[in-house]
């Protein structure tokens, strides 16, 4: 049954206080839940006490120390019902006895390669005790750990530790409490034999916090990185949103067998790995920037999340985008502004833009779910932060600072809701949001056309702007929304003309388009300026101007924003890929696009992880994407891999020259500067070797063989892993040795292969399976080999035979009884398969359908399927 946001309703019963009493071990672990309940003020007087479980199995219960007779409770696996509790405040004690050995879901409390973690969010704390597992619960938490000393000589839980001590037989105890009322999602313990790295922070008022980042027994020496990106974390959440932490102690563990990224648990946050450890020789740059990303996001949600959390789990973006978009202001001033929006749009079109477009789009903030842990998606992040961006832009940076002052001095310590959080904008910025409100409830990307006409004897430039909202399931008719595009008029010497309306007065440098259709005229243009809209990308659309070719190369060359200088060169190319995609090309076309190129690689220097970006050309998705239907893969390939040869060939010399003007002198450091300019030379590599040719091949071996950091090491064997034949395989063989331990490492080597876009890959993959760097029931493998084919391998996945779909249907159903949420993720990989062509449409069907045939298959992946083929 769905769960609908209208019928959301205060519960009947709160829990004030929790007293957890957890004996651990492998198989029983005894959880003994004392909570201070009571009925709530607007809850139905005399209701029945009905609190979550799943899977539980209760040993006893008793309220105020009296043990209930049998008839005046039921207690399934998932649900403990009170027929008639006392009308008052009371206490409950219940006891369950649980196996984290055997909870493959990696929901609840479960072991890590011997480490007893937890992971709460969203539903998983009803896995370990029976509670009122909803995030308007809030509590104060108060948990002792006991275990036997050996196998767990570290017990962590949520807050400050207040007492611990040694027990006899061997065993010991930690008690932690946490005086922040939270919610059960945020609850966290973890207990292991694990080795620790200490650092301390100083807050801006004088508190002295103990940092910890527990890892792996060997792996200290891999804690720097993340430990440093904490510390700046938590200085810049003070001085760039005045939030400041709040408990003695701060905790990191990182754990390798994890469903996603990391969990932002109150003061004892939970990583994967993948997200914490990294070493020059171990971590390339990107990794170094998605470890700096995650800590900080995991930080900021001490403040949006855990002091202000959701209401409900329809309001996810409260949280989520909110902190998407914070972790996102944090990397750009740790690193170059530019260059992070760049990579954002990028993951935000590659990711959310597909996910809008097909049968698992949804608003922002839902409205009906049936399984919650598939709304952890690119919408809720993504989309969820770009609108709070575009939000920054329609009021202005001022009243949206007074706006999150105003949020986080008013809602510190509720359950808040999205409405909740927009009053505060309206009201700092006084104007009406209501209409601003439907990036919330409007799904699918908005299409904004724009024209524009010259009128050389008048002197005017005019822009009209219509705005267009597509179906998407389970919404047809949509209203206008409020879009602000920012924008400049850029005259023929490259700079932005003043912007003057029609009678010469001073306008704004955005356009906000707040109907159907708007016409703007300016004045002052004798010659015609060229537009350059929805700078920055101030708005989350899908635009479609009419830029000539030549528009596109001038603002490629002269946008004096940076990142409309990046959109118009990737225009061009999209343009020309989607057109030889279809089978015609326009004359020049190539030509047009290596020049772009080579005037980027001549301005280099100016900014070589900019230049980085510009020299990466629009991915198979974009191009599948901006195609929207009939999709062939396989001449989407072709013509991209058409134009790398055209460009390997006209701009080979200035490419290979790059390698040497941007080599990276001294030892490596993960610093923004340098990894720009390895970004550079690698990028350049790639389209360098493109041509095949044995002696640039050479080249790139001996780069392979000669990197003295993981970054370009590497990204050249990703780039001989595109040329098939010996200097690949022996590459590929060399790389694993090399990593042979280190199971993270080995991710890189599987995702790399799954890749490759040949017809033997499939093969590969499935004898992968039986490598033993692959372990089915470890997500992050999954996700490199099984995801990394179906995401990554556009080609391969959408064999025109099918098979590609039937391994990956077969890997969801194995994967399903085991873990659920990792199933139903893989599957999504499907997202995309309306817009394909006829021939692979049909296969891709009938491998959804013998998924949706397969009996007891879990709500997680049995929601995926449905929405994915109910019918537009
Ligand atoms: N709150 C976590 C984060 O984004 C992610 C939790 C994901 N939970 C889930 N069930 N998928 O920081
Ligand atoms: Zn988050």
């Amino acid at each position: 049954t769905p769960v609908k946001l209208s019928d959301y309703r205060v519960p009947d019963h709160v829990v004030t206080q929790v007293h957890l009493d957890v004996v651990l071990h492998p198989t029983a672990t005894r959880i003994r839940a004392t909570s201070e309940v009571a009925p709530h003020r607007q809850g139905r007087a005399g209701a029945p006490l009905v609190f979550d479980g799943d899977g539980l199995m209760l040993a006893s219960i008793a309220i105020d120390g009296v043990a209930l007779a049998t008839d005046a409770y039921a207690a399934t696996p998932d649900r403990l019902t009170i027929h008639q509790p006392p009308r008052g405040p009371f206490r409950l004690t219940v006891e369950t006895v649980i196996d984290p050995q055997a909870n493959t879901q990696l929901m609840g409390l479960y072991r890590s390669s011997g480490t007893w973690c937890t992971q709460c969010e969203a539903e998983g704390f009803r896995r370990i005790t029976y509670f009122p597992d909803r995030p308007d619960v809030l509590a104060v938490y108060t948990t002792r750990i006991e275990a036997e000393k050996k196998a767990a000589p570290v017990l962590l839980g949520n807050g400050n530790l207040v007492e611990a001590g040694d027990l006899p037989d061997g065993r010991h105890y930690a008690v932690w409490h946490d005086p922040h009322p939270k919610p059960s999602y945020l609850f966290a313990l973890v207990g292991g034999d694990l080795a620790v790295v200490t650092d301390s922070f100083t807050t801006r008022s004088g508190r002295e916090v103990a940092l910890g980042i527990y890892v792996e027994h060997g792996k200290e020496d891999r804690c720097a990185y993340a430990m440093d990106a904490l510390k700046r974390s938590m200085r810049w959440d003070e001085e760039a949103f005045g939030c400041e932490y709040d408990l003695d102690v701060f905790n990191i563990v990182a754990v390798s067998d994890f469903n996603m990224g990391a969990m932002e648990n109150k003061g004892l946050n939970i990583f994967n790995d993948k997200y914490v450890l990294a070493l020059p020789d171990t971590a390339t740059d990107q990794d170094y920037a998605a470890i700096e990303a995650i800590i900080a996001h995991e930080y900021f949600h001490n403040w949006t999340g855990n002091r202000i959390t959701c209401r409900d789990w329809f309001q996810l973006c409260l949280k989520e985008g909110l902190t998407v978009f914070r972790d996102q202001e944090f990397s750009s001033d740790m690193r170059s502004r530019a260059v992070k929006r760049i990579a954002d749009v990028r993951l935000l079109k590659s990711h959310q833009f597909a996910e809008d477009a097909g049968p698992l789009a949804h608003p922002v903030r839902p409205e009906i779910y049936h399984e919650i842990n598939n709304f952890y998606t690119a919408t809720v992040y993504e989309k969820g932060a770009e609108v709070i961006r575009a939000l920054k832009v329609l009021i202005g940076e001022t009243a949206f600072r007074a706006g999150m002052d105003l949020y986080l001095a008013r809602h510190d310590g509720d359950a808040a809701t999205v409405e909740d959080f927009i009053a505060c904008f309206a009201e700092a910025g006084g104007r009406d949001l209501s209409q601003f409100f439907l990036w919330y409830r409007q799904s699918g990307t908005p299409e904004v056309s724009v024209a524009t006409r010259h009128d050389a004897v008048a002197g005017t430039f005019t822009v009209t702007l219509s705005q267009r909202h597509r179906p998407t399931p389970g919404q047809t008719d949509k209203q206008p929304m409020v879009i602000p595009l920012a924008f400049g008029l850029v005259g023929e010497d490259g700079r932005d003309r003043p912007l003057l309306d029609e009678d010469g007065r001073q306008v704004a440098a955005v356009i906000t388009l707040d109907e159907p259709q708007k016409t703007v005229t300016f004045s002052g243009h004798p010659t015609r300026p060229v537009l350059s809209i929805n700078r920055g990308f101030s708005a989350p659309v899908a635009l479609k101007t009419d830029l000539t070719a030549a528009d596109l190369a001038f603002l490629a060359g002269h946008d004096g924003d940076a990142y409309n200088r990046w959109q118009a060169i990737q225009s061009l190319a999209t343009e020309h890929l989607v057109g030889a995609s279809r089978g015609n090309t326009r004359p020049g076309g190539a030509d047009a696009i290596a020049a772009a190129l080579a005037h980027v690689i001549d301005g280099a220097a100016a900014d070589p992880a900019f230049a980085a970006q510009a020299l990466t050309l629009p991915s198979e998705a974009d191009i599948a994407r901006e195609m929207g239907a009939e999709v062939d893969p396989a001449a989407v390939f072709a013509a991209r891999k058409t134009l790398k040869l055209h460009l390997s060939a006209s701009l080979g010399d200035r490419l290979a020259a790059l390698r040497e003007r941007f080599a990276t002198p001294g030892p490596y450091s993960p610093d923004a500067a340098s990894a720009g300019r390895r970004a550079l030379v690698n990028v350049a590599l790639d389209l360098w070797a493109a041509s095949g040719d044995d002696a640039r091949l050479a080249v790139v071996e001996a780069r392979f063989a000669g990197a003295d950091n993981m970054t370009d090491r590497f990204a050249a064997l990703a780039v001989l892993a595109q040329h098939p034949g010996a200097r690949r395989e022996a590459a590929l063989a060399a790389f694993r040795e090399r990593y042979r331990t280190d199971a993270l490492i080995l991710d890189k080597w599987l995702a790399l292969q799954a890749a490759i876009p040949e017809d033997g890959t499939l093969a590969r993959v499935e004898a992968l399976l039986a490598d033993p760097a692959f372990a089915m029931g470890n997500p992050n493998r999954l996700r490199a080999l099984v995801g990394g084919f179906a995401t990554g391998n556009a080609t391969q996945f959408n064999r025109p035979d099918g098979a590609g779909y039937a391994f990956l249907a077969r890997v969801v159903t194995d994967t399903d009884p085991r873990n659920p949420q990792v199933a139903a993720r893989l599957l999504q990989a499907f997202r995309s398969w309306r817009a394909l062509e006829g021939g692979r449409r049909s296969l891709a069907r009938a491998a959804l359908e013998r998924v949706a045939g397969v009996a007891g298959l879990s709500p997680d992946v049995r929601d995926i399927v449905d929405r994915m083929l109910s019918e537009p």
